[in-house]
């Protein structure tokens, strides 16, 4: 299949994307999270080829995008008050809410669960998209599966081109992390997934709220209420781990252990990277010449990639560079890579739970 990409404000491009989507097709567009891959939700075929476009296995459901408050009653068989003031407060923008379904949205779409997700995009280029089309757009994040979520056109061209209709090229996205999930079906409202909109900005209007226990913890006996969040995802080819100090912050222990570890594994061989911030960018100096080389390879690499991930004092910084990060692991081939830990800025919960995800959990504490 030839993928048709153009940019978003490009003309006649929002008119050909809405064309195909009412056709049954799939069209990735940019929000202000990660792009999404759409097409339209009341349609189980369009569904179907969503997974398959993604190779995603098909009991893990898919949001639906709307682009008019109103449009929830046609899709909810409840909307709880409380679902209403978050709705007021936080959309358009990264917030996505589970209720209970109608019948109207098909099981495909919602992998047999009898709740349906919806947020409501803030992105010019989606919301338009919405509007124009008259289709609500069920659309993952539009990566193949286990891949890092796309934050630039690119990153969906790598992963998506010849596999669906259309890319919609907005640019990169402004947060680079997915939307936080809120659970209000039951009798207390559950995150499902961590985002930019925190539990703390959650609870100041709705009391408290709870965290899927599965979240906090790897535990094989708990089922994540999100079944996407059951599945390794953002995983990097390469070997990732975390390196961390009681602070949570990259203080000297944390800095000298990666130099220690980065060297190691250069010296058996190994491409390594180092993500860090701009904080740390010169406390990196790992490199080996080849004397020290105990494998007898020339011309490899022999020193340790860094890669920076934005300024550790502001975690939009680095929430908006993780992914393109871990893909540029990939494209580089890295084999072996050291993460800072973040759990000392107000986006640590959502940083640190796909950090965690794409480390296999595997943290190293000093
Ligand atoms: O920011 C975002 O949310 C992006 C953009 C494109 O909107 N979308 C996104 O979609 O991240 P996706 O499919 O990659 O992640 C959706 C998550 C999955 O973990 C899925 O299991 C969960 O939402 N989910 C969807 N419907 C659900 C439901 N009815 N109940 C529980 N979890 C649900
Ligand atoms: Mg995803």
């Amino acid at each position: 299949m030839d993928t048709i990409i153009m940019k978003t404000d490009e003309a006649g491009a929002i008119e050909k994307a809405s064309e195909i989507l009412n056709a049954g097709g799939l069209v990735a567009f940019p929000t202000e999270t990660v792009y999404g891959l759409g097409g339209n939700a009341l349609d189980a075929s369009a569904a179907s080829r969503i997974y398959a476009a993604k190779g995603r296995p098909s009991d893990n459901p898919l949001i639906v995008h709307i682009a008019d408050t109103k449009d929830v009653y046609k899709l909810a068989e409840e909307v709880p008050e409380m679902a209403e003031t978050l709705m007021e407060a936080f959309w358009p923008g990264p917030l996505t809410i589970i209720f209970k379904k109608k019948a109207l949205v098909p099981d495909t779409t919602t992998g047999g669960l009898p709740t349906v997700a919806i947020r409501m995009p803030s992105h010019p280029g989606a919301y338009e998209l919405i509007r124009e089309s008259g289709v609500y757009i069920a659309a993952p994040s539009a990566n193949l599966s286990g891949k890092p979520s796309p934050t630039t056109a690119q990153h969906v061209i790598e992963d998506m081109s010849g596999r669906i209709d259309m890319i919609l090229d907005g640019g990169a996205v402004g947060l680079g992390l997915e939307s936080t999930i809120v659970d209000v079906t039951g009798d207390h409202p559950v995150i499902l997934r961590p985002g930019f909109i925190t539990r703390k900005m959650l609870e100041e209007l709705i009391g408290p709220v709870e965290i899927d226990p599965a979240l906090i913890k790897p535990d094989k006996n708990l089922r994540p209420k999100a079944p996407g969040m059951k599945y390794t995802h953002y995983a990097p080819s390469g070997d990732l781990s975390i390196v961390e100090s009681a602070s949570g912050t990259a203080d000297d222990a944390v800095v000298n252990k990666i130099n220690v570890l980065a060297r190691e594994a250069l010296e058996a061989g190994k491409s390594v990277a180092i993500l860090t911030t701009k904080e740390h960018r010169d406390s990196y100096g790992v490199s080996l010449s080849n004397d020290n080389r105990t494998d007898g390879q020339e011309g490899c690499l022999k020193s340790a990639q860094v890669i920076l991930l934005g300024s550790r004092s502001e975690g939009a910084t680095v929430a908006s560079r993780l992914y393109a990060a871990l893909r540029e692991c990939d494209e580089k081939g890295i084999e072996v890579i050291y993460c800072e830990s973040f759990r000392d800025n107000e986006l640590s919960g959502a940083i640190m739970n796909r950090l965690l995800r794409a480390a296999g959990h595997k943290v190293i504490t000093v």
